[in-house]
């Protein structure tokens, strides 16, 4: 099983971006500790369902949207933080409807209890749930829930 996990604007500045709001750890190591869950928890799946990282980062919602449109025929699901782009793409929405792949959104800060602005998604309604406000275990949460999805789909 192959899942893409992309990252929007300014994940890369993590660890020294506001660190009060989104810890102390850096895009890297939160990509390292993700890689060793699969690692640790591989051993309990099936070969043929070995689940397979792939990573991408950008600051341009365009090149989001060209990725999320590459991973259709090669991709069982994806794993987005879209940053900002969560309360103002309609495009990163579209593209993931347009895919029609199963994705969770995630948060590292609780979204729900920050400016009002913050509080809608326009990518939520398009992914099989949003995780928020669990620090960087955001993405693993998020990444055990798509797992689980994807393997009672088959
Ligand atoms: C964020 C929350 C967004 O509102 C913000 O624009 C981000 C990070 C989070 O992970 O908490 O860049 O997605």
């Amino acid at each position: 099983m192959k899942i893409l996990i992309i990252n929007g604007p300014n994940l890369n500045m993590l660890g020294v971006r506001e660190p009060e709001i989104y810890g102390t750890l850096t895009l890297a190591q939160i990509e390292d500790e993700l890689r060793d869950f699969v690692e640790a928890t591989g051993s309990s799946r099936a070969a043929a369902d070995a689940v397979e990282l792939e990573f991408f980062q950008s600051n341009h919602e365009g090149a989001i949207v060209d990725k999320i449109q590459e991973a259709l025929g090669h991709t069982d699901g994806i794993l987005i933080n879209p940053a900002a782009y969560t309360h103002t793409s309609i495009a990163i929405a579209d593209a993931i409807a347009a895919v029609a792949l199963p994705a969770v959104e995630v948060h590292i800060s609780d979204i729900e209890s920050r400016e009002e602005f913050r509080k809608h998604s326009f990518i939520a309604p398009k992914c099989i749930a949003q995780i928020s406000g669990h620090g960087a275990n955001s993405y693993r949460i998020g990444l055990e829930t798509l797992i689980e999805h994807i393997e009672n789909a088959k």
